[in-house]
Parts: C-alpha cells; structure tokens; sequence
C-alpha cells in the first residue's frame, strides 16, 4: 500500500529520530572517529564493518553491503514496510502523521487494517479463552497434551480452540457490534447463500498466525481427529498475504539474527514443536511453497542462511528444484535437512530430542549437492542412469546465473559422475541457447527471475564498474561535477544498470545536504538502490574537482578502448569462424549501442 507521507513530515521525524540513538538501542555501536561503528546485524561478523555516520544520518555495512537511512534502517530490521517504520518512529516520538495528507482511499485502507488488526486480536482471546476456561474446550486441551505441547508453548502461541458450532463467532461478534463487512473481511465467518453467516472455524485447534510486527494477521485450525480436511486456514485478506506471511516470524526473530540461520518447515505444529525444544530460529510457511517474498523477509531481517527441513526426499527433491532459484538470486545460502523416512520435523524432536535435530542440520547438504546425490540416488550410475542425471540436473543449473558458482557446481557434478567437465557444460550452454532462442528477442517470460543481461555480472566488466561507482559517488557528494556529467552525457555509457538510474536521479535532484540525500533515498523503492547509495556516500573520499576531471577522462578514455579491442575481437571471430564467441561480442556491441540509445 503505497501512503504518500510529505516529505517535511518524513524529515521532522528524522531530524527528531537520530539515526545513531535509534541503532545503538539495537547494536552494541562504539565511536570512530566522526563515525560509530559495530557488529552488523544483518550478517555473521566477527570484526566490525558496520558504520553509522551521524553527520550524514545513514548506514552502511561494509561487509554485506546493507545500508540507508533510519527508516530503511528499521524495515530491515524489524522486517517492516516503509509506512510501518514511519508510524514506530512517528508515534515513538509524538509526531502526527497528517491524516490529510491522505487521500479518503488510503484513510480508509489504513483504518480498516488497523480494525482487522484489533479484532482479530479479540477473537485470538475469544479462541484461547475456549481453550483453558470452557468445558466445551476439553477435548481440545487433551489433544494438545497428548501430542506433548507444554502449557507454556501453547500460551506463547496463543493457541485456542474453536468450539463446535455454526455461530459461535458470528455471535461473538454480534455482541461487539461488529458491522457485517468488518465480519466478513476477517475471513472467519463465510456469507451463507440466503443471508448471515456462519463460522468457518468449526471444532478445531486454533493458530493465530502473527507477522513480525506481532500483530495477528490470520488463523489456522486443525481437526482433533481424522476429520477432512485436516487443516483450514484463513483466506486471503487484507492483512493477510500467503506467500508474504511465515508462521511464528515474531517468535523466530531474535534467535535468528543471532545465530544467522533459519530452519524452514511445512506445519504449525511442526513449527511449535521445534520451538519447544529450544529450537526457536524456525518458521513455517502457510500451506503455500516457499516464494521470492519469504526469502526477502528472512534475509532482509533474519539470517544469511535458510535450512529447508523436509519429510521426504520426494518432497524435498520438488521443493528444492522449486526454490533453487529464488536462493541463488537472493543470495541466501541454503541448506536442505532430510528427516528419516516416516518422520516430520515434530515427530521427529518430540522422539529424538533437540541434540539430534541439530546433528541432522551439520550434515545438511548445499541445495546443489542435495539436487545432485538426490538425482545419483534415483538414477542410478549407470551410462544411462549419468545421461537421465544431467538431462535432470540442466534446468536447475541453469537457473544459477552467477557464473562462478555455476562452474563450481558443473565441476562438483563432473567428479560424481566421473563425466568430463567440459562436455557438462557444453550441453548445458546449448540448453541455454535453446531457452533465449524459445524467447522473442530479450524478452523475459512472466514469472522468469533472470535478471537483465546487465545486471548479470558477467557481461561486465567489474573495472569499469568500480569507476562508475566512483564516478556516482563524486555526483552526490560533489554536485559542483554534474553540468560536467551532463555535458559530456557519461551516464549513457554506464554498463551498470543499478549505477545509472541511482546517477540518472541526482542528476535531476542534485544533493546539497542530508534532507536532499534521504529524499534520494525515499525516491529509491528498492533496498538494493538504497543499500547502494549508502555506501557511496559513506566512502566518501573528497576530490577536488581536478581529480573529478580527471576521472570523468579516464572512464571516457576506457570506453573508446574497450569498443575498439570489441570490434577488434569481433573482427577475428569472424575470421576463425568462432560462432560462439561471436555471437556472444555481437551481443555485447548490441548491448552498449542499446545503453546509449536510451
Ligand atoms: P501435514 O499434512 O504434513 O500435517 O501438513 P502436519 O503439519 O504434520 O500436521 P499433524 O502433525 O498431522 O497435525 C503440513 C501443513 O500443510 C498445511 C498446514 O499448514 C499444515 O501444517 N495443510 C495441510 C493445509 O493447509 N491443509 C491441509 O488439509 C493439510
Ligand atoms: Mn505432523
């Protein structure tokens, strides 16, 4: 939901929230010189890399890279949205956010979460109280005792019971006054055909499902036999995202972040077990796979490395070749943790103890190795059993875009089958081709995570890279330079694509002081953009505007080298008839004349 908050607002808050208080009440911070320095905790350190510079009000970590400003700050760390870190800090500090200022659409979205917020709170109570205090709870409190759940764990979860029953909650809410499509939106009662309604929740275990924030978003109910369906869950609502939302992310938060892992998992009570027995960095999604948006809410604020715990092989196996690709791109490690057959991960501590959960987790496989000795298990060594593996094995790989770690894993798989390395790589390329081929042009297909050739580390060249940082960096700390940039039109000729729109908007918004830079900021939708801002502004390495020239020539000068040995290449592909190679330089020519056209 995007709130236009005005920016004298956004500044007041800022100005008000010092960015330094703010983190030190989070990270241990300790001066240095005229900036405060600690153990970043956005990954595992053991020497500090973490910066904050009061003077500039930003951030950055010098050893992952995560940078911005207070707000930025706090969404990564509480795993919050924009309008979220706005609020905490606003009303920390007392400052009014000109409700005004919205438009009635936004008043009315804001209103209406906030409500959903509050009354799914009363109906958490309404469950829980079903479960300790009423007869009509008994059943319910067995089961859960007979399934070894402490008294202590189901309080912390808030679980509940929801009593047998067509109206229970529909009366409930009756009581309160609940207008109809509050009701309704909540998602616990369901609109009968002639008129009312009548509760969805019928005589099970209730899982107020929380976000990171501790606000109750939805529920989940099981059975308390072999009833069908075993589980229900709460609809989609409008606080209530599936593929956004991981149970028990509140809970899992501060262990996570210390121990720079999470375990993922498929139950609630899979979930809950775990977290009885100590195991408490563990999430579980909500009968949905494991999407882009729950890698970017775990790596954002909790851990560098995810341990999928599965069941199954089979299970595993699909989900890992489902999943592969949102790890690679979002750079998160990930670790595959196979139960024994016939086990899942609450039958499994509840028999075995936490000591043998962990061992289970230091003999996790990397998600490549897991696709891989998965694959030798089903297929066999045989001729064909190596044909049938790599035929398995090309479309995950091919997902892996990072080239090194791509060769890496060809080798790994080279050495298994004991299959030359080359030939691996050779027929994985030519799947490669077939894919762009099947694409018209550069178009990337819905739903394909690749990123953009220039995005793509290797088309290139990290030198080149390195001066347009510095290039960037010089714009915003140095705005005397940008008539220069203009005049000489340098940004057409960037090859990073991040670099040049961050370059293209302090053309526009040149930055003369801390409220210019955080409005950059705040103009940047993407923590990728922000992250990268940061850090040019905290490498700041003061130029004169001699040494700015000077490095606007050398990058000019780079260029018209580099476009000379191109040609020059191209030239002598075509001579050895080298189809390959020049098909890839032809690409790359394409692509820098495509830059300078924009
Ligand atoms: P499982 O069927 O593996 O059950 O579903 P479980 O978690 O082991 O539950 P117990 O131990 O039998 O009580 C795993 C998860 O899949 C979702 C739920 O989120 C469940 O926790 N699920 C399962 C549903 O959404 N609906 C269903 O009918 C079944
Ligand atoms: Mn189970």
């Amino acid at each position: 939901m995007a709130i236009h908050i005005p920016e004298d607002t956004l500044s007041e808050i800022r100005n008000t929230a010092n960015i330094t208080d703010i983190i030190s009440e989070r990270v241990v911070l300790k001066r240095a010189g005229k900036d405060h320095v600690g153990l970043c905790p956005f990954h595992s350190e053991k020497t500090p890399s973490f910066t904050v510079s009061p003077v500039k009000q930003i951030f950055h970590c010098f050893g992952c890279g995560a940078g911005g400003d207070v707000f930025s700050f706090l969404m990564k760390y509480d795993g919050i949205g924009f309008f979220e870190a706005v609020q905490s800090l606003a009303r920390r500090y007392g400052i009014a956010l000109p409700e005004e200022n919205m438009s009635p659409a936004q008043k009315k979205a804001v209103s209406q979460r906030q409500q959903l917020f509050d009354l799914n709170r009363q109906v958490m109570a309404f469950f829980v109280d079903q479960l300790t205090n009423q007869p009509s709870g008994q059943r319910a409190r067995e089961y859960l005792e007979k399934r070894g759940f402490s008294k202590k764990i189901i309080t912390q979860f808030g679980l509940g019971f929801a009593p047998d029953g067509w109206d229970n909650l529909v009366r409930f809410f009756r009581k309160l006054h609940i207008s109809q499509s509050l009701a309704e939106n909540t998602g616990l009662v369901v609109p009968r055909k002639s008129s009312g309604f009548y509760d969805r929740f019928r005589n099970r275990v209730i899982f107020p499902i929380a976000d990171v924030t501790d606000q109750i978003i939805g529920f989940g109910g099981r059975v308390l036999d072999d009833a069908k369906p075993k589980y229900l869950n709460s609809p989609e609502t409008p606080v209530y995202n599936k593929s956004r939302s991981l149970y028990g992310a509140n809970a899992a938060k501060n262990k996570s972040r210390e121990t720079g892992d999470v375990y993922i998992v498929e139950g609630y009570f899979d979930l809950i077990a775990l977290h009885q027995h100590g195991i408490t960095n563990s999430v579980a999604t909500l009968g949905t796979s494991l999407t882009a948006e729950h890698i970017s809410l775990l790596s954002r604020g909790f851990a560098q490395k995810a341990f999928l715990v599965f069941d199954s092989d089979e299970a595993g196996l699909k989900a890992a070749r489902r999943s592969i690709s949102l790890f690679m791109n979002a750079a998160m490690d990930a670790a595959v943790i196979v139960l024994p057959e016939g086990y899942d991960p609450d039958s499994f501590v509840f028999e075995f103890g936490t000591e043998a959960f962990l061992k289970a987790a230091e003999k996790a496989m990397g998600m490549v190795e897991f696709l891989v000795e998965s694959s030798i298990r089903k297929n066999g060594l045989s001729m064909e059993g190596k044909v049938r593996i790599i035929a398995d094995l090309q479309g995950p790989l091919l997902e892996i875009h990072d080239r090194m770690a791509r060769s890496i894993y060809i080798q790994y798989l080279a050495e298994r089958l004991n299959v030359n390395e080359t030939a691996i790589a050779e027929k994985l390329k030519s799947g490669e081709k077939k894919v762009r081929r099947a694409r018209s042009g550069n178009q990337p297909l819905p739903g394909d995570s690749r990123p953009p050739a220039e995005d793509n580390p290797h088309f290139v060249d990290s030198e080149m890279i390195k001066i347009e940082r510095q290039i960037v960096s010089m714009m915003i700390n140095s705005p005397e330079i940008l008539p220069e940039i203009k005049k000489r039109n340098v940004l057409v000729r960037f090859s990073d694509k991040r670099l040049r729109e961050i370059a293209e908007l302090v053309l526009e918004h040149p930055v003369y002081g801390n409220e210019d830079l955080s409005r950059l900021m705040n103009r940047m939708t993407s923590p990728a953009h922000k992250d990268m801002i940061a850090s040019l502004v905290i490498k700041d390495d003061c130029r004169d505007l001699n040494q700015c020239a000077q490095l606007l020539s050398q990058f000019m000068n780079s260029i018209e080298k580099r476009q000379n040995s191109l040609l020059s290449q191209i030239k002598s592909a075509q001579e050895s008839n080298d189809e390959a190679l020049l098909f890839e330089l032809l690409k790359k020519k394409q692509e820098q004349s495509v830059n300078r056209l924009r």
